[in-house]
């Protein structure tokens, strides 16, 4: 039987660097909800920064992690869950994701990206002689996955705030006349 979908918390999905974190924990406040990182719950359940997990075990011990860890979250309610950049290119992730969650893509440029991530050392993923062509690559590859989000919203070029007052009406329209909860 397929469990009903009902919507009790948020998860921001979108590529590295496209503020998923600083919007959350403002929505989060505004909503008076907790926010959770998927990335700093596998680093607690790893006992290992992510570049070292990536480096000592490997992508695929995360991304079991990821998924173990995203699971965890289906029982859950009053959350803002922002997602590494991966889970929300995962279709299977994703799904799981929905039925309890409304799912915010925040998008933003590969242009942006690389300017907000190019002097940051902590994604394995970019660690590359190209780091920018590897955005657009993955950026290209993901997108028609972050695009079965619920919502999409511009992130590009706007204030953490704005945005995070955006998934918060989002929220409110999307669990307008349901029960709290
Ligand atoms: C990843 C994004 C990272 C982190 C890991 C893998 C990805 O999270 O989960 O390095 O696959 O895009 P952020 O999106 O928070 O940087």
């Amino acid at each position: 039987m397929t469990e009903p979908r009902r919507i009790r918390n948020v998860a921001l999905i979108g590529f590295m660097g496209s503020g998923k974190s600083s919007v959350g924990r403002l929505a989060a406040a505004r909503l008076d909800f907790t926010f959770v990182d998927t990335d700093a719950l596998i680093e607690e359940r790893a006992g290992q920064r992510i570049p070292e997990l990536f480096a000592s075990r490997g992508e695929a011990a995360f991304r079991e992690l990821e998924r173990e860890v995203i699971a965890g979250l289906a029982a859950r309610e009053r959350l803002v869950i922002a997602t590494g950049g991966g889970a929300g290119a995962n279709p299977e992730l994703l799904a799981a994701l929905k039925l309890h969650a409304l799912v915010v893509w925040l998008w933003v440029s590969p242009e942006s990206i690389w300017h907000r991530v190019r002097h940051q050392g902590h994604r394995p993923l970019l660690q590359v002689p190209n780091p920018e062509a590897r955005i657009r690559e993955l950026l290209a590859a993901r997108q028609p996955v972050y695009r079965q989000a619920d919502v999409l919203i511009n992130a590009d070029a706007r204030r953490a705030h704005e945005v995070a007052e955006q998934v918060v009406k989002g929220f409110r329209v999307a669990t307008a006349g349901s029960p709290p909860g």
